[in-house]
């Protein structure tokens, strides 16, 4: 079973027993989520171009390592990390913690080191999101199969928290 990874990559990923997944290994974020949300100033784990919709005014692709890179102070990040490598979803988390504003999509697996050290700890809030979604395919359909797992979307800063809990997004909202 796989589920958000790279494309090409084919690894067993958490939810491993659950009943569904997403073929695609892209995993974009449903654009009902961005649109709830509102446009974020800097997605740096964005899916290389062409791309159906925007999730940022300012896309990064791992080719322009963005863990190399000084993330604009001011910048509201989107961050859907690359859910193969559990480290470059460790990294690409702490480095969203240390940022402070913006928001995340995991899986919620609220038990793991990662979610104790970059969201418990660190983050404004969370939303459980009621359901699985459905991720997208690179060219913009909406995989058949749900996520294989719970998410969680999670605010770092005030200023996401608050729409994190107005966004209407179906769920259940937790204040940190
Ligand atoms: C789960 S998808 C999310 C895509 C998009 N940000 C969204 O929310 O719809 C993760 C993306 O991270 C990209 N990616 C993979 N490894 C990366 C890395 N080391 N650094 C930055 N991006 C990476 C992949 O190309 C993939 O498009």
């Amino acid at each position: 079973m796989t589920s958000l990874l790279d494309a090409g990559e084919t690894r067993h990923a958490i939810g491993s027993h659950q009943s569904a997944s997403v073929k695609s290994h892209t995993g974009l974020t449903p654009p009902e989520i961005i649109d709830a949300l509102g446009i974020f100033d800097l997605d740096p784990c964005a899916c290389p171009p062409p791309r159906p919709w925007a999730t940022a005014r300012v896309h990064w692709t791992r080719e322009g390592g963005p863990l190399r890179r000084a993330w604009p102070a001011e910048a509201r990040v989107w961050l859907n990390p690359p859910f193969g490598p559990k480290r470059a979803v460790a990294a690409f988390m702490a480095r969203m913690a240390d940022h402070g504003r913006g928001t995340a999509l995991l899986f919620a697996r609220t038990e793991t080191e990662v979610f104790f050290e970059t969201v418990w700890s660190r983050a404004s809030g969370m939303l459980f999101l009621q359901g699985r979604p459905h991720f997208h395919h690179q060219d913009g359909r909406r995989a058949k199969a749900n996520s294989g797992a719970p998410v969680v979307l999670i605010s770092y800063g005030s200023a996401d928290a608050g729409r994190l809990k107005g966004s209407g997004l179906a769920g259940r909202y937790v204040s940190l």
